[in-house]
């Protein structure tokens, strides 16, 4: 694999293979690596998903985790999964031709024309004092395929007219926008990542279904709150915040 020039933040660590890079960074943060310590794999044979699905992951596209040790408690922690929506989003637009359609899906989908070409699986441990111990973001980008049997649509980078894009291209443009996003945060808090998040969120104020684990709830996309919760208008004037499920845009 082509080894990316990173900023000095970053330690890389390179895989032909792994099961998981969300599994080597938590094997490594249990073993006291530094925040910054960032695993890569050309492919996975145990890529996991949010809720507990797994991540199809053949060669050819981007799987990485990056391990962080914020100190913060951990209601703040989930704020850095719209850190890495918003970095990745801004990466895939950088690889992407100009006015290529790029949009966030709740909670930190990328989706490019509406189908999804990346996802982040976000996983923590705190100490007894409840502040985090460690934390690992995983993302997956779709750059050479894209898996054919998901509930949603998806799609990949060189399908989106990315011809060029490539594993290493994608992780700088990737490190790059979420170093700057992440000082970002830990100097200004979650107000100005939540801005950014809202102004490249898809379906704000518009119709949604979010499926949960036993119940589908359907309403309009009232808001983003100061914890990360989607905030589903039901229509009768209430709110109700979801910190967790599947949104889908229904057709009308
Ligand atoms: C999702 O369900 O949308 C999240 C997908 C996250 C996949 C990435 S690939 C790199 C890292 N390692 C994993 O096993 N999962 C994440």
């Amino acid at each position: 694999m082509a080894t990316p020039e990173l900023p000095a933040f970053y330690r890389l660590l390179s895989h032909e293979q792994i099961d998981s890079t969300n599994e080597e960074a938590k094997r490594l943060a249990a073993a006291g690596a530094a925040a910054g310590t960032l695993v890569w794999a050309a492919e996975q044979t145990a890529g996991r998903g949010r809720r507990g699905r797994g991540w199809s992951s053949p060669p050819g596209n981007l799987y990485v985790s990056l391990l962080l040790r914020p100190a913060c408690a951990p209601a703040q922690a989930c704020q850095l999964n719209f850190v890495a929506a918003v970095a990745l989003a801004e990466a895939v637009s950088a690889l992407l031709p100009a006015g290529a359609e790029v949009a966030l899906k709740w909670p930190n989908d990328v989706l490019v024309r509406g189908a999804k070409v990346s996802g982040i699986l976000l996983e923590a441990s705190a100490a007894l004092d409840r502040s985090i111990d460690w934390l690992v973001v995983g993302a997956g980008v779709n750059i050479a395929s894209h898996p054919a049997d998901t509930p949603y649509p998806a799609t990949s980078l060189r399908r989106e007219g990315a011809p060029d894009a490539t594993a290493a291209g994608v992780l700088r443009a990737f490190a790059e926008s979420f170093l700057a996003w992440y000082e970002t945060w830990c100097a200004q808090g979650f107000p100005p990542v939540r801005a950014r998040w809202l102004a490249l969120a898809r379906g704000l104020g518009e119709p949604i279904e979010v499926r949960l684990e036993r119940e589908t709830l359907r309403g309009r996309f009232g808001d983003l709150d100061e914890s990360g919760a989607l905030m589903l208008d039901m229509g009768d004037g209430a709110r109700r915040p979801i910190t967790t499920g599947d949104l889908f845009f229904p057709r009308l």
